[in-house]
């Protein structure tokens, strides 16, 4: 590492124009992004930039009363120019006030990193026409990436903009059930949410990593000194020496291998290899490729089969074959059930990488503070990041606070480190703030994706409809670095049934080294992947068997007492069956009318009708998996809750503040939020496999429980006694007896609180034993979803007309929040299906990569319903992961209802089912 003297930033021109109804002038270079002089010059943050490329549309400002993405233009552009940002709606929009209520009344933000431009782009066709139509506001929205929603409830949102405004906050120990706006949207609507990116130090130095440009390469740095000396503001160059802990980091610290920056050989393109850390201005403008490091590209491994080839090179010394791990769930005799089944189906699918695409690409900046080190970034784990920061710098976890922005969309990548080590490290050396935000090609080549599957099922049935034995093996491509595989590894073969009885079962799966980028945490941990072909053969066997679709599932339906495939007998809460049968009466109208459809054709398209079911157990897996909450009354009466599970969107900010205000039996008025940060708030976990709503919110509802026992014990109350919350002061209505409890006389502890109360919840599972038999949940959430579809046989295309999807959520504990992790799940379910590939090394952008836009979803009905879990906080269960689960196999037993084809890769692109259309008529064996 070495050190240069600073370089002065370039003068520009000066550019005039009007931003938010302020004059205002600039300099800068004529042809800089407006999206960058709106946030970095002046300060107007509310301005999201997803891409930089007008893919996302998050940057969308009003020009001249038009929406535009304003990192397309020039500043210079805009010279005598009215610039409208999100900031500025309020003065500029009348609507405004209403569009924003109306936003949050129908939960149309989830992470909000998104709802800046949605919001522009509204306002600009409101303004123009009050009362638009659905198609005028998809119109009008269809420029702007949401990845969390999937658009009906904006579409809603806007479409009501001028709707009655009934929203009323719940009544004391009433909160649980209701439709309660989120707590944490006022920000989001108003643009002053917080993410990664927004709240950079001025004067903050800034990084860039250096990356490997090949699968597999090896390295050798020339003169880094010289470099370093060569390039005004340039302060340091940081490699692998610079680590004064260890180079080494995982999210499973058993199987931690991936390093800071890798050493001598790099495994996948992509990956950090140097770091440059100067000046913001000298950075920006930095040619990287004159950066000194010379590359040998070796041959890379890239696929599963090459990987497990007898003679492959180990892509890491210590792993055999480049097995990762193993994973396995073996009941009865598999062999034997087969044998004595009555009709047997076969068959192999495959799935790609899918990349999260969350519209916010990871940043933040650490600073170092004494021998503290303190990194604000987006993440979804802070005490896993801790731990990992901790070790890499060797300091102990007490020296490092992470404190964790708003997330503008997770979906489990942001569980893995990004830029919060090369931060920290930068920090830690240089004792100045560093700041990083990845571009969108860096945060799509370096993060963790979905799990491509190879999957291979054999399944018998009795001839009464029974399922009777199942042989599932899978091998997953774990990509060069471990992340969750072994979590995919392990949780797949307890999922590999579906929520389904089978009484002879064996699954086997693998996770699989390969040269190419980590695969990871992707909303389901591999059950996706499953499900698709878990559920396609299904269909399939029902076929054989002459029955029904839906009704050979309800047939084979778990109960509440019959044991799952790791013999676990549930005993409560199994509402599988519940959601099959709520989807009947829409399956048999959706297929009579698509019988009606196809026999009156006489065109290409033809229309189909799919089902899936899917379970998923909340948390982790046979592992230990505590939340702990801790909540405080204040001297003046209000309740601060130290809510420290991080909310990316899905509502855990709301959720755990409605249980914890039932089980206290406060008004939700009476809440703060303290939300997470390692330094004020216990550890929450991580917010991964839809475990906030269980384990946080029963480790909530447990304190707030006993906060309201420690609260009547002053009074010396009965239990049942009714609390009245007030200003510095407690009433409490014991029958005919009235107490009065002045707080502000009584002594506060070490948090300032007059009481405090601390809980932790860990839900009870047992090890798995060799055979994977045991307790791997404390409980499974349930659903099923029906999709109608339509397939143009010219063309390959598939439009999904409607998705209806059942879940069992045990208690809807918010509604409106719970619609929208359905929705937004069936979203990337569909993207999945149709149209989601990465092939790494291609189309590292938002342009190529496509994900669902709002012209591509249909609408979403949700029915919920609510199967009371023994265990979950008012029965609740996590919902999450299971609402992406049973749309991709909806829709692909749909396009095999259409048109008789069975599409076993995934995504079915118009080319592949095209291909498949083609091969068939000629007769020929299917290629998909
Ligand atoms: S940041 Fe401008 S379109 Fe994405
Ligand atoms: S709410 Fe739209 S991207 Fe998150």
């Amino acid at each position: 590492m070495a050190t240069s003297i600073s370089a002065k930033p370039q003068l520009g021109t000066s550019i005039s124009f009007s931003v938010n109804g302020k004059s205002v002038s600039v300099s800068a270079a004529p042809a800089e992004r407006l999206s960058r002089v709106l946030r970095d010059r002046l300060g107007l943050t509310g301005t999201k930039v997803g891409c930089d490329a007008g893919d996302c549309g998050a940057c969308t400002v009003l020009i001249d009363g038009e929406p535009v993405c304003s990192c397309l233009v020039a500043v210079a552009q805009v010279e005598g120019c009215e610039v409208t940002t999100v900031e500025g709606l309020p003065a500029r929009a009348p609507v405004h006030d209403r569009l924003q209520k109306s936003f949050l009344n129908h939960g149309a933000a989830q992470c909000g990193i998104c709802t800046p431009g949605m919001l522009m782009s509204a306002t600009a066709l409101l303004e123009r026409n009050r009362t638009p139509t659905e198609t005028e506001v998809m119109d009008a929205i269809g420029g702007v990436l949401c990845r969390c929603t999937g658009y009906r409830k904006i579409v809603t949102a806007i479409i009501n903009v001028d709707a009655k405004d009934d929203a009323s906050s719940p009544s004391a120990g009433n909160a649980v059930g209701t439709r309660l706006i989120r707590l944490d949207g006022k920000n989001k609507v108003a643009g002053t949410e917080i993410f990664g990116a927004d709240e950079i130090p001025a004067g903050a130095l800034l990084l860039r990593a250096v990356r490997c440009p090949y699968h597999h390469a090896r390295f050798r740095f020339g003169d880094l000194d010289q470099f370093v000396a060569d390039h005004l503001g340039v302060y340091a160059v940081l490699t692998a020496n610079d680590v004064p802990g260890e180079n080494c980091y995982g999210v499973i610290p058993k199987f931690a291998d991936q390093p800071v920056f890798a050493e001598n050989e790099a495994r996948f393109r992509g990956e950090a290899v140097a770091a440059i850390v100067g000046e913001a201005h000298a950075l920006e403008t930095l040619d990287i490729s004159s950066f000194p490091v010379t590359w040998e590209e070796m041959l890379p491994i890239t696929s599963i089969e090459d990987a497990l080839a007898p003679r492959a090179p180990r892509i890491h010394k210590s792993r055999e074959q480049n097995i990762l791990v193993r994973g396995r769930v073996v009941r009865g005799d598999v062999e034997k059930g087969l044998s004595h089944s009555d009709v047997v189906v076969e068959d192999t699918y495959e799935t790609s990488f899918v990349e999260h695409a969350y519209i916010e690409p990871e940043a933040g900046f650490a600073r170092r503070v004494g021998d503290t080190i303190e990194i604000q970034a987006c993440t979804q784990s802070p005490y896993m990041d801790r731990a990992d920061i901790a070790k890499i710098l060797g300091i102990a976890p007490e020296s490092v606070r992470i404190i964790p922005t708003a997330v503008g969309g997770g979906f489990g990548s942001k569980l893995d480190l990004s830029i919060q080590p090369f931060v920290a490290l930068a920090a830690w050396k240089l004792g100045k703030p560093v700041s990083m935000c990845y571009s969108r090609a860096e945060s799509i080549i370096s993060t963790a994706k979905r799990h491509p599957a190879h999957i291979h099922l054999r399944v018998g049935a009795t001839r009464d409809g029974k399922l009777h034995a199942m042989d599932f093996t899978a091998d997953f491509n774990t990509g060069a670095y471990s992340s969750w595989g072994p979590t995919v590894a392990a949780r797949v073969p307890v999922h590999a049934s579906g929520p389904y009885s089978i009484p002879h079962y064996r699954a086997l799966t693998r996770a699989v080294h390969t040269h190419l980028v980590p695969a990871g945490a992707f909303r389901g941990f591999g059950v996706p992947q499953m499900a698709l072909a878990q559920e396609q053969i299904y269909d399939d066997l029902a076929d054989r068997l002459g029955m029904d679709r839906l009704e050979f599932r309800i047939l084979n339906a778990l109960d509440d007492n019959t044991p799952t495939v790791t013999g676990q007998v549930l005993g409560q809460g199994v509402g599988i069956r519940a959601c099959f049968e709520a989807l009947r009466p829409k399956w048999k109208a959706a297929r009579t009318k698509a019988a009606e459809f196809n026999a009156e054709a006489t065109g290409p398209v033809r229309r189909g009708v799919g089902v899936a079911g899917m379970w998923y157990g909340c948390g982790n897996t046979s592992l230990p998996n505590p939340s702990t909450m801790r909540v405080g009354l204040k001297p003046d009466g209000r309740i601060a809750l130290h809510q420290g599970a991080v909310d990316i969107g899905q509502g855990s900010n709301t959720i755990v503040t409605q249980i914890c205000a039932d089980a206290l039996g406060a008004p939700i008025e009476r809440f703060d939020l303290v939300s997470g940060d390692t330094a004020i708030t216990p550890d929450c976990g991580k917010t991964s496999a839809s475990r906030q709503t269980f384990v946080t919110g029963k480790a909530a509802h447990m304190a707030g429980t006993e906060l309201r026992k420690a609260i009547l014990a002053l009074a010396a109350a009965c239990t049942c006694a009714k609390i009245t919350f007030d200003d510095g002061q407690l009433m409490i209505a014991d029958g005919e007896i009235q107490h009065a409890i002045h707080l502000r006389d009584l002594p506060v502890d070490n948090f300032g609180y007059v009481l405090t109360r601390e809980s932790t919840f860990d839900p009870p599972t047992s090890p798995l034993d060799e055979n994977g038999q045991g307790v791997p949940y404390a409980l499974f959430g349930f659903g099923a979803h029906l999709a109608e579809i339509e397939v143009d046989t010219d063309l390959g295309t598939v439009r999904v007309l409607k998705i209806t999807a059942a879940h069992d959520v045990g208690r809807a504990i918010n509604p409106t929040l719970i619609e929208g992790q359905i929705e937004g799940g069936a979203a990337q379910g569909l993207g999945m299906a149709l149209m989601e590939e990465f092939i790494p090394g291609k189309g590292e952008n938002l342009h190529d990569y496509l994900i669902p836009t709002v012209g591509d979803m249909p609408p979403v009905e949700s029915i919920l319903i609510e199967y009371p879990s023994p265990i979950g906080p008012f029965g609740a269960k996590g919902i999450g992961e299971q609402a992406v689960i049973p749309t991709a196999p909806a829709i692909l037993n749909a396009i095999h209802d259409a048109i008789g084809i069975r599409i076993r890769r995934v995504p079915a692109t118009p080319d592949r089912i095209r291909a498949a259309i083609l091969a068939k008529r000629n007769g020929e064996p299917l290629a998909s």
